[in-house]
C-alpha cells in the first residue's frame, strides 16, 4: 500500500442510491462478514466498535451476535447516512447499538471495547496503518481486531480475453478507484496495515463473490455500483452514461454470461482477523 497524505474522494457518493447500493451490497458480502465476524470470536456480551458503518449493516450483524448483554458502537464520517443506520436498527427492534458522526481516527472514543472491526472503509484512508495503529487504543489488552477491505489489484486478473464486458467494467472500477485516490490494495494491504499497527500476523482469507445463473443478484448489483461510480467516471474522462449504459447493463452482462459461459467475478476481498496481545 503507497500511503498518501490525502484521504480519497469517496469513490461512490454521498447519494440516497449510494446508501440504497450498500444495503445491496450487504446481501451479496454479508455472509462472508458474518463468517469473519464468528471466526475472530465475537460473541454474546462484547462491546463492539465498528467503523465506517454506512447504512449500519454490518452494526446490525454484529449487534445480534453480541445479544443484549453487548453493545456496539458505529461511527461514520456522513452524518446523513447514519440516519438511515438509526431507522434500520429501530425497524429491527435492535437497541443495543449506537450511531456516532465523525471520523472514526479522531472522535473521542473510550478505550475499553472488546472488537474493533469495519467493512470497506480503511481504503478510504491516507494512511491505513497509522490509522489502524491509533483505532486499536480504543482496545482493551486482548482485543479482537476483524477488517474486510477489496483487493482491486487482482481484479483484472479473472478477465477474459471471451467477456469484453467484463473486462471493460473491472477497467472502468479500477481506474475510478485509482483516481479518486482509494487505495487498490488494500485487501492484501491489511497484512501490513495489521504489523505496522503492531498487532500479531491476522488470518487471512480472500475471495470473491462469483455468479453464471440466470437469477444472480450479482448482474443488477453490479449496475447499481456503476450508478454511484457514474458521476466520478465522468469527472475524471473516462467513461461517459451512454457508454456505461446503467439501465441495460444488468441484461447486458447476464447475456455475456450465457454466451461465454464463464461466471462473473464481483471484486475481490480480503477478511483478516487477529487478537492484540499487549
Ligand atoms: C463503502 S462504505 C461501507 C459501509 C459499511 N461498512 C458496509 O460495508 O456496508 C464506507 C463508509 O466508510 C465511511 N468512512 C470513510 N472514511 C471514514 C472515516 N475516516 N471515519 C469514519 N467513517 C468513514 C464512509 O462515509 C462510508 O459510509
Amino acid at each position: 500500500m503507497n500511503n498518501s497524505t490525502r484521504d480519497a474522494i469517496y469513490t461512490l457518493g454521498r447519494t440516497q442510491h449510494e446508501t440504497t447500493r450498500l444495503i445491496e451490497q450487504s446481501k451479496i458480502y454479508g455472509g462472508s462478514t458474518k463468517r469473519l465476524l464468528e471466526a475472530a470470536g465475537i460473541a454474546n456480551g462484547m462491546k463492539v466498535l465498528e467503523i465506517g458503518s454506512g447504512a449500519g449493516d454490518v452494526a446490525l450483524t454484529v449487534a445480534k451476535l453480541v445479544g443484549e448483554k453487548g453493545r456496539v458502537v458505529g461511527v461514520d464520517v456522513n452524518p446523513t447516512i447514519l440516519g438511515t443506520a438509526r431507522k434500520r436498527a429501530k425497524a429491527a427492534g435492535i437497541t443495543n447499538v449506537e450511531f456516532i458522526a465523525g471520523d472514526a481516527r479522531t472522535l473521542n472514543l473510550s478505550n475499553d471495547f472488546d472488537v474493533l472491526t469495519g467493512r470497506f472503509v480503511l481504503m478510504y484512508m491516507a494512511n491505513p496503518g497509522d490509522a489502524l495503529k491509533h483505532l486499536v487504543t480504543h482496545l482493551r489488552p486482548d482485543g479482537i481486531v476483524a477488517f474486510q477491505e477489496p483487493e482491486y489489484t487482482i481484479y483484472p486478473a479473472l478477465a477474459h480475453p471471451d467477456t469484453p464486458l467484463m473486462n471493460q467494467l473491472i477497467a472502468w472500477i479500477v481506474e475510478v478507484f485509482k483516481a479518486s485516490r482509494a487505495h487498490l490494495d488494500t485487501g492484501i494491504g491489511l497484512y501490513r496495515a495489521f504489523v505496522e499497527a503492531g498487532l500479531p500476523e491476522p488470518t487471512m482469507h480472500l475471495e470473491s463473490p462469483v455468479g453464471a445463473a440466470e437469477t444472480w443478484a450479482g448482474y443488477r448489483y453490479m449496475a447499481t455500483i456503476f450508478e454511484s461510480l457514474l458521476p466520478l467516471l465522468e469527472k475524471y474522462g473516462l467513461a461517459t452514461a451512454p457508454q456505461v449504459g446503467v439501465e441495460t447493463l444488468a441484461e447486458r452482462i447476464r447475456r455475456e454470461v450465457l454466451i461465454a459461459k464463464r461466471p462473473f467475478f464481483l471484486p475481490p476481498h480480503t477478511s483478516a482477523y487477529t487478537r492484540r496481545t499487549n
